[in-house]
């Protein structure tokens, strides 16, 4: 049984470990990269032209699950540095709401099994109002890379697991190196910025493994904390987008209830439930907004919140604060998410274990959900 898990006990966490793997297999096919010679896109695997980029006013992201929340954090980064205003819609919710389709309008849907009913239907709709979609998927051959305009693949190989890991992660290296090609052809980096960034991306593997080699460290704190009832993830920025990924990941393999929360908006409301033991999380990644993070984590603190933070390599300001830290291998602020959201998912996964859930396989959950 474990022999086609890989000697794993289960296929998540074969899948967590497959990460580096995923994002190297998915970043080599979209770049030039030799032996001492600065990396650059390749662009006859970039979905679009210069013209096609350069016409794009507006771009609608459509996603289900966690291709949704790696969806959020491409809207950050696409609106961040390529200046181009993004929308993220839930399949779900996208059809009934008689959206408003600007022209020139990009669609993106992600969709790890490229089966989902709901981003089908959203993508028809698009497609029925004349837009041009693209589809970042992890199946070959399948619907949503059938039916999109232009495709471009994650290749993480099959995900069994019913908690997506590997094919998230591979959807933001995807949605980086789309970011990257915007920003260059839009005349927002220069081929040198994009480079020196394809070389941290190039990184991004072994500093994935890292983590990996401290998951012990992980499991101590699961093991201390599985019993709770609640658990709450704050960030700010793309931390809160991380915060969504990093919840949903616990709630739906280990059946703690989870919030994530924008660190902000704790004031007006859920602090409200935050009591002695209470499981906070705090995501802070993001050094413009630590400052305010800090502060967010004192007003739980003070409330008997057990806290445990991630933060970045080397930095030590929060120590005292909380009760327990992870530090990030360095990484820029933004490449940040891509990395902390692995100690999240060894998080979820040994919470479940010490529960003693069925990992693979929640109960009432799909991988892939083909009814509206
Ligand atoms: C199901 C799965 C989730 C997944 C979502 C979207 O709900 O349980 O893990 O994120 O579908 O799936 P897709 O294949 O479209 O990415």
């Amino acid at each position: 049984k474990t022999a086609e898990k890989g000697g794993y006990e289960h296929f998540m966490l074969k899948e967590i470990h497959e990460q580096p793997t995923a994002l190297r297999d998915t970043l080599l096919p979209l770049i030039n990269h030799q032996e001492g010679e600065a990396p650059s896109l390749r662009e006859d695997m970039m979905p679009l032209g210069a013209d096609e980029v350069r016409k794009i006013e507006h771009i609608s992201i459509l996603a289900c699950g966690t291709a949704s929340h790696a969806g959020l954090i491409g809207k950050a980064m696409i609106e961040k540095y390529a200046r181009i205003p993004v929308d993220v819609d839930i399949g779900s919710e996208y059809r009934y709401r008689d959206p408003i389709v600007q022209p020139n309008t990009l669609f993106i849907v992600i969709s790890q099994s490229g089966e989902t009913a709901d981003t089908i239907a959203a993508l028809r709709d698009a497609q029925q109002k004349g837009a041009t979609v693209l589809a970042i998927t992890n199946v070959v051959g399948s619907t949503i890379s059938r039916e999109a305009d232009k495709v471009i693949y994650t290749w993480a190989g099959p995900e069994i697991a019913v908690a997506s890991t590997k094919a998230y992660i591979s959807q933001l290296m995807v949605l980086y190196v789309l970011m990257l090609d915007f920003c260059l052809k839009r005349g927002k980096m220069d081929a040198a910025q994009v480079s020196g960034i394809l070389g941290e991306l190039l990184e991004l593997p072994q500093k994935a493994q890292l983590i990996l080699d401290q998951k012990d460290a992980v499991q101590k704190f699961a093991h201390q904390f599985f019993d709770r009832e609640h658990a709450f993830y704050l960030g700010r920025g793309v931390d809160y987008s991380l915060a969504m990924e990093a919840s949903l990941k616990l709630k739906e393999i280990s059946y703690v209830h989870s919030e994530a929360y924008a660190a902000g908006e704790l004031k007006h409301g859920t602090i409200a439930l935050i009591e002695e033991g209470t499981l906070v999380v705090a995501l802070a990644t993001q050094d413009a907004l630590f400052e305010k993070m800090l502060s967010n984590i004192t007003e739980v603190k003070v409330r008997g919140a057990k806290v445990l933070a991630l933060v970045n390599d080397g930095n030590h300001q929060i120590d005292n604060e909380v009760d327990y830290v992870w530090y990030l291998p360095p990484v820029s602020n933004m490449l940040a998410p891509m990395l902390a959201i692995i100690p999240m998912q060894l998080l979820a996964y040994y919470i479940s274990l010490e529960k003693g859930c069925d990992i693979d396989k929640p109960r009432n959950l799909a991988k892939s959900v083909t009814v509206e």
